[in-house]
């Protein structure tokens, strides 16, 4: 048994932030209560041993949920697996994570989705959700076999890293969605307005001399994808969101009642398209990153919840590949281990956001949208949670990351405020920054 004493405790779930001492037996949250005396707590062990931690200074929150990374297994298992990504899950304070479908082969029926859930399971670490594709092959045709997926384990449905550019089989898809009630993830990115961009299309990309994607590229499929989730009722979750154009949009299609909610990552909301610089590929990103207004209007849409949560993106290649030159390095940023802390010395320690809606953003609402457990420390919870220090500070170093990846605009930089020990399901698994 756990005693986590004189903690302060985060949980939108049931409105709480305010120091607490917490209890945690058999794998759930047992109790939480203002002060406990060793004999009340003894009572409770009912002889099994317990093990006090000081908690002051520190907070405890429910697990982070990310239901966007990229694990690369089964395939790329050079960029990363699923062992390794789900350690550095773990050291980054996440306790699920939802896995992304394009691999090679890409998941697109049950026996690959049973094989990512197994994979997870035997890694033992965080939870691995898989996500199966929408279409066969991620070709954007023919529907994949989304029921079957389900019963297999699938948590939702996606052809991210791929926009689906075939309207009618996005409306199918969501008609689907009513039959399996998970949600169909869209990565919003029109084909053609993309082209060969390389990066935002702007004053930036004219000064680098890179083939630009507009802004349009993005909120164009916003926009439809709103529609067709209007028309049939179906779950849409849109991923990624980067500009203020899909911020505006999403805001008038949740006042009309439609079924959608949104995510926006991390480096949309620390970085914008001004940092890019042509020998540095690894601020590069699908979708790019935006304007400063862009960045503001991301940050106002996750306060006033128009967009409903924060995922990663964790999107982990290889040195060699993001060493090639920025026009052919492939897009992505791997953070998993770095995420949270970047969140809070840029969006929390500046007052932009407080940590109550970081939490509610990327544990509360995850777990409400996609039907999971966790996202709560009420008693009989899952014990799925994060023991956070706002002062430890870390430099990354490539020696201490437990990700394959190395990919991350943090490295050699010092960060603040990091997990220090994270449990699922009541057994700790990291501990002073090292996964067990
Ligand atoms: O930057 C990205 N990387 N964006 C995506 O949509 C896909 C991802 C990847 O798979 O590398
Ligand atoms: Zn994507």
């Amino acid at each position: 048994m756990w005693w986590l004493k004189e903690v302060w405790v985060i949980d939108p779930s049931q409105n709480l932030s305010a120091p607490r001492d917490v209890l945690v037996k058999g794998g759930q949250v047992l109790e939480m209560s203002s002060a406990l005396t060793e004999e009340e707590v003894l009572e409770l062990a009912q002889g099994e041993q317990v093990e006090t931690i000081d908690g002051r200074g520190k907070f405890i929150f429910p697990g982070l949920i990310d239901v966007h990374t990229h694990l690369r297994e089964p395939g790329q298992e050079e960029k990363e697996d699923i062992l390794s990504g789900s350690r550095a899950a773990v050291r980054g304070g996440f306790t699920t994570i939802l896995a992304m479908a394009n691999t090679q082969p890409v998941i697109d029926n049950r026996a690959l989705v049973e094989f990512v859930r197994l994979q997870g399971e035997r890694a033992g670490y965080a939870h691995v959700l898989p996500i199966g594709t929408v279409t066969k092959g991620m070709q954007g045709g023919e529907l994949a076999e989304m029921v079957d997926m389900k019963a297999g384990g699938a948590a939702a449905f996606s052809d991210d890293g791929k926009n689906i550019q075939n309207a009618e089989v996005m409306r199918l898809a969501l008609e689907y969605a009513k039959l399996t009630g998970l949600p169909i993830i869209s990565h919003c990115e029109d084909k053609d307005l993309a082209g060969e961009g390389q990066m935002r299309r702007g004053m930036a990309s004219a000064r680098m001399g890179l083939k630009g994607i507009p802004a349009s590229a993005e909120s164009v499929i916003v926009a439809r994808d709103l529609l067709l989730a209007e028309e049939t009722g179906g779950k849409l979750h849109l991923a990624h969101i980067s500009t203020t154009e899909s911020v505006d949009l999403i805001r008038q299609a949740k006042a009309r009642g439609v079924n959608v909610s949104a995510e926006v990552n991390p480096h949309h909301l620390i970085f914008c398209e001004e940092e890019l610089s042509i020998t540095d590929t690894a601020l590069k990103v699908n979708p790019p990153l935006g304007s400063r207004r862009d960045r503001e209007s991301l940050i106002e849409g996750l306060r006033d919840g128009t967009l409903d949560m924060i995922a990663t993106d964790h999107a982990p290649h290889t040195q060699s590949e993001k060493a090639r030159p920025f026009a052919e390095a492939p897009f992505g940023i791997a953070s998993l281990e770095t995420a949270l802390s970047a969140v809070w010395q840029y969006l929390v320690l500046s007052g932009r956001l407080s940590l109550d809606r970081v939490i509610e953003a990327w544990s509360v609402s995850p777990a409400k949208r996609f039907g999971l457990p966790g996202g709560s420390l009420k008693p009989g919870a899952p014990a799925d949670m994060v023991l956070f220090d706002p002062d430890y500070s870390e430099v990354i170093d490539s020696a201490q990351l437990v990700s394959k990846a190395r990919n991350t605009p943090f490295l050699g930089k010092t960060l603040q405020g990091f997990p220090v020990m994270v449990w699922v399901e009541g057994r700790l698994v990291q501990r002073n920054r090292s996964v067990i």
